[in-house]
């Protein structure tokens, strides 16, 4: 049933518009990313795309601009693998933007075999959770200047693939690829959730979601048999232009300004696993990631 209403989602139609306002897009040079950045683009914002490969985020960037006829789209660099990186990408943006009224937390790797980010992180929980709390945490100021403000979080059904594993959340007493990114997109919940009630009353609202199974490069790390099976089986995945639709209702739809700390799926909210509402685990989760970058929030 679920393939199937994936198979007949289609655009997010709403005529809403995005004039005088600026929004970030991680991961937006290919994948649900670059389709996020075109829909918003056509739109009227101001659009970031900050993506860790400068030469591909051009090619992106070229094409949105002749696409949507909207010459505000900049392209600026972030590794969300390392710190550095991000607190650069942060400080030229609050240095160089008057406002943010929409960040969008959408980078991510799937699967791939172990490594460690510039600090020491396990990948996909350095780039898909902690890469994007931190980055989060450095624009904070900055989007609640700007309220009314949202952060989407862009989640997976994954987080149902593996529990928060406080005692080794870099998966040093043993990894398994799949876990490894399901604790990852469990923490982008648990994270939305924790913030969500943190930024009651500011302004500011927070979303994740889950995009649907897209034929995007996240793929990658599969193995063949497994990337032929989804070919197979194409027909019930979505093109990365439907798995944006998710990311753009909550990014923009009207109705969704008094919800915060949701989870939402095909463009409605959904249900997340037990797992992902256990605001005793955010919370610990929330502690031991500021710990972990050095960060101390309010
Ligand atoms: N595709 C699906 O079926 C699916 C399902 C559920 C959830 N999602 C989620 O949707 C989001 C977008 O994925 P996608 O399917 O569009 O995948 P994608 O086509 O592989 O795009 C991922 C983006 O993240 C960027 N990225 C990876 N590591 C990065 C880093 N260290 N720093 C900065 N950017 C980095 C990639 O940059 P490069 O191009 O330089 O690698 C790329 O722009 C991810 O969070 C993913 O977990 C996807």
């Amino acid at each position: 049933m679920h393939s199937l209403r994936n198979c007949f989602c289609g655009q997010w139609s709403s005529n809403a518009r995005l004039d005088e306002k600026t929004v970030i897009i991680t991961g937006a040079n290919t994948g649900i990313g670059k389709e996020t950045a075109r829909d918003l683009a056509k739109r009227g914002a101001r659009i970031i795309m900050a993506c860790r490969d400068l030469e591909r985020g051009e090619w992106a960037r070229e094409e949105i601009v002749e696409d949507s006829g909207n010459q505000n789209v900049v392209l600026k660099k972030l590794d969300l693998s390392s710190t550095k990186s991000i607190r650069e990408f942060a400080e030229l943006i609050n240095k160089e933007e008057k406002q943010l009224n929409i960040l969008i937390n959408n980078a991510g790797v799937m699967l791939c075999p172990y490594s460690k980010t510039a600090d020491g992180f396990e990948m996909q929980i350095g780039v898909n959770h902690l890469g994007h709390f931190l980055l989060t945490f450095l624009l904070l100021d900055l989007i609640k200047r700007s309220a009314p403000a949202r952060i989407v979080n862009v989640a997976s059904v994954a987080h149902t693939w593996g529990g928060i594993q406080l005692d080794d959340i870099n998966s040093e007493k043993g990894y398994n690829a799949r876990r490894a990114y399901g604790q990852s997109k469990l923490a982008n919940i648990l994270c939305t959730r924790s913030l969500a009630r943190r930024l009651q009353g500011s302004g500011v609202t927070v979303y994740s979601l889950h995009p649907g199974v897209v034929r995007t490069e996240l793929w990658r790390h599969l193995s063949v048999p497994v990337q032929l099976a989804v070919r197979v089986f194409s027909a019930c995945t979505k093109t990365s232009s439907q798995g944006a639709q998710t990311s753009i209702y909550c990014a923009v739809d009207p109705a969704l300004e008094e919800e915060s700390g949701g989870y939402y799926s095909d463009c409605a909210p959904a249900r997340c696993s037990r797992a992902a509402r256990d605001d005793e685990m955010a919370e610990k989760l929330w502690e031991l990631s500021g710990q972990m970058l050095g960060i101390q929030w309010d």
